[in-house]
């Protein structure tokens, strides 16, 4: 009721889980118990992100433990907890991590039909200051039969069956879809639960934000050139946000509108972002939300992967904003 302090039914991330699961017909559940176990390894990224248990994670001045174990690195735990929390779930037969360079096959006996891609600690260069970091997956199931291979973890992202987020900001948030819209949960310390509190997540369809490393001018494509000079004119200039964690950056596009772009430069002319399991698990959130998300010169959902750790160039957010790009990159072309 209302004056009461608890929730007596509240929407937890498992319960919402469980409940679109029961809405598919013969559903056997195993992607519920997929993202059970994907839900675990993020309440312990979390906690460890936040630094509980700071003698384990630090030493208490130096690269040793309280144990006398050498102390691990935050981005090395992260992927052990998926990895680990993902294999044994028994739903899973192969994982992709940003971590690993090669893919990771889950053991016969606790094989499941289900392929995770993911990096588990996101915006490495944030870690030691504390800036805002991220978990981004993408989930697709295997289609071929037999033995698992590398090339089954090769599908474009218009067959992920569900893709998200976790954003270690100034609160923990995870953010949901698996093909039916966007959800978003915030975790909630008092109940180490996550609760439904961003129902129907929809981007504007055009912000007044853009977002892009600005110190890389000189190494783009005159389009971007020419996009990025243009929303500086004008008596309503647009905002510049960088964080440099690409979830931070995607989570405010998709909560305030705007842009997002990590395109081809010089150096880089893929850009930076992995296809599998940065470009693609966003741009599925976005297109659900009802954005878009783009290379420039294809959806990126549309991109048959060729190497798990291919890059692609992103351009994504507001429908409107993205379309200003595409536009000028015609002119260009
Ligand atoms: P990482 O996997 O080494 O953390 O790099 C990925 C990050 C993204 O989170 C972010 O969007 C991008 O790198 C920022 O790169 P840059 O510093 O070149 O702007
Ligand atoms: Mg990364």
């Amino acid at each position: 009721s209302s004056n009461s302090p608890i929730d007596t039914n509240c929407m937890t991330l498992t319960r919402f889980v469980l409940a679109e699961q029961r809405r598919i017909p013969g559903a056997s559940g195993d992607l519920s118990q997929l993202l059970n176990s994907l839900q675990s390894a993020v309440k312990a990224v979390s906690s460890a992100v936040r630094r509980a248990g700071i003698a384990n994670l630090y030493g208490i001045a130096g690269q040793v433990n309280v144990q006398g174990e050498e102390v691990k690195k935050l981005d090395v735990l992260a992927n052990e907890l998926f990895v680990n929390l993902l294999r044994s779930s028994f739903t899973t037969c192969l994982l992709v991590s940003e971590e690993d360079e090669t893919v990771i096959e889950v053991e016969t006996e606790k094989q499941g039909k289900y392929i995770v891609c993911f990096d588990p600690l996101d915006g490495s260069s944030n870690i030691d200051c504390l800036v805002s970091i991220g978990s981004i997956f993408s989930i697709f199931k295997k289609t071929t039969e037999g033995v698992p291979s590398v090339q089954d973890a090769l599908q474009p992202g218009r067959k992920c069956v569900a893709a998200g987020y976790s954003l270690y900001g100034s609160a923990t948030m995870m953010v949901l879809s698996t093909g039916n819209g966007v959800n978003g949960f915030l975790l909630d310390p008092a109940i180490g639960e996550f609760v439904l509190t961003d129902p129907d997540m929809k981007v504007k369809p055009r912000g007044k934000i853009y977002s892009i490393n600005e110190g890389y001018t000189n190494n783009w494509d005159k389009a971007i050139q020419e996009y990025v000079a243009s929303k500086k004119e004008g008596p309503k200039p647009y905002g510049a946000r960088y964080v440099g964690s690409m979830v931070a950056d995607v989570h405010r596009t998709l909560k305030y509108g705007g842009i997002f772009m990590y395109p081809a430069t010089t150096d880089a002319p893929r850009g930076k972002l992995r296809l599998l399991y940065e470009s693609i698990p966003m741009a599925f959130i976005m297109e659900q939300a009802g954005g878009a998300a783009t290379t420039g010169s294809i959806s990126i959902l549309d991109i048959q992967p060729e190497k798990i750790h291919e890059r692609c160039p992103v351009i994504l957010g507001s429908k409107d904003d993205v379309q200003d790009v595409l536009d000028i990159i015609k002119r260009h072309a």
